[in-house]
């Protein structure tokens, strides 16, 4: 009981927002019985956010960790193949690209804006592999570079023109991890229309969610048809029940679904508020000295799903962990970075290119709470104490 009245003062990091028509999107499949994993509201927000992205097909998956795993097998990165990501990520990116028997190659992130740095990648072919028999070889591994991965980190777009004109003069697929940020525009194109395949997450903590869910994103058919295959445990033939390669069940649910068309109604709305929030940060916390604010590119629009703040110890006076300490014990949820992958056990036979600005930028990430639902006095709240604990002056 104190436990849930604690939670309900709790100031968290990014939390759903419900308000819309989910409860009667949900209770619609619920008297039909159209609760698993076909029914008209699947259609309908794959075609939701097909049409919002600007794609020709999307395939609704089970997670955005799925949605990554069955892209990559569709855009044929194959075993001992080699695919480029950002050092800096969610461990799923990495996973989905282990899932097939395929490594990372870890790129290090640039330093304004955090994102896969397109000069490293370029980098990283042109110095550290070699072309031969037809193949892209990564002279240290001696394995094929095959795909980039671009992930839009923080709901922020990667510079995604030289990593387009890169995969190009390389031969690379590039696939977007856009998990992170739905409805970010880069040059005014949306995020996730970019790249031969975009993937999604509709977990909680995103900007729309569908409890959990994912989903695939391209023009091209035939990939869209394969991937809609592989989630369908790879079926050829529904009466007789024939399967010709091993496929998985990865299909989201009309119910999941339900709640996923209710959350795309509001999904301008939120990122309306999401910059409102950010805006208010910057405003609050720009002078304050030794904490570095998220920036964003020209050109770019971010969604801001989650703001993170960059902090230096020796000018602030405290780390980013004694801050999330601090603002923990008001019951303010913060959160670190993700531990940078190449140093973890399971990516230590992964290539790791000039890791150079990843370390840091680790150590010194606080990312604060901004769901859509904050409200002004409890953002107030976490200013105040972000404030309290300056070292030194406003610079
Ligand atoms: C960058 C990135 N990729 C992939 C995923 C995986 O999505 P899901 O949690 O829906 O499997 C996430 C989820 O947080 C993510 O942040």
């Amino acid at each position: 009981m104190v436990e849930k009245e604690n939670n309900k003062k709790a100031i968290c990091l990014s939390v759903p927002q419900i308000q819309g028509n989910e409860w009667k999107y949900v209770k619609e499949c619920l008297d039909t019985n159209w609760v698993s994993s076909s029914g008209e509201y699947v259609n309908k927000f794959e075609g939701v956010v097909a049409n919002y992205i600007g794609r020709k097909f999307a395939v609704a998956c089970i997670n955005g960790t799925s949605a990554l795993h069955i892209a990559l097998m569709v855009a044929g990165i194959r075993p001992d193949e080699e695919v480029l990501l950002p050092g800096l990520t969610f461990v799923a990116s990495a996973n989905a690209v282990k899932y097939i028997g395929a490594y990372p190659v870890f790129i290090d992130v640039e330093s304004n804006f955090l994102q896969i740095d397109p000069d490293k990648v370029n980098d990283f072919l042109t110095r550290e592999c070699k072309y031969s028999k037809g193949k892209f070889i990564n002279l240290k591994t001696k394995r094929a570079v095959k795909a980039i991965l671009p992930v839009h980190l923080l709901g922020h777009s990667v510079d995604m023109d030289p990593i387009l004109k890169i995969a190009e003069r390389f031969g690379l697929k590039v696939i977007e991890d856009a998990a992170q940020s739905l409805g970010g525009l880069y040059k005014e194109r949306k995020v996730g229309s970019l790249g031969e395949l975009a993937c999604l997450s509709f977990n909680g903590n995103k900007i729309i969610t569908t409890g959990g869910g994912g989903m695939i994103l391209t023009d091209n058919q035939k990939l869209a048809q394969r991937a809609r295959y592989f989630i369908t445990q790879a079926r050829d033939d529904a009466l007789e029940h024939i399967h010709n390669e091993i496929g998985y069940n990865y299909r989201l649910t009309n119910i999941q679904a339900a709640i996923g068309v209710a959350q795309m109604e509001q999904l301008d709305e939120f990122i309306v508020k999401k910059r409102q929030i950010a805006k208010k940060y910057n405003e609050a916390l720009t002078g304050v000295k030794g904490i570095t604010l998220p920036q964003e590119a020209q050109g770019i629009r971010s969604i801001f799903w989650l703001y993170t703040i960059l902090i230096d110890k020796n000018s602030y006076g405290l780390s980013n962990k004694q801050l999330l300490e601090k603002l923990k014990a008001a019951n303010i949820e913060t959160r670190l970075f993700w531990h940078p992958l190449y140093s973890l056990p399971p990516f230590k036979d992964c290539y790791a290119h000039r890791m150079e600005v990843v370390d840091d930028v680790h150590k010194s990430g606080l990312s604060l709470p901004c769901s859509v639902g904050l409200t002004p006095k409890q953002q107030d709240k976490v200013i105040e104490i972000i404030g309290c604990c300056i070292a030194g002056s406003r610079g």
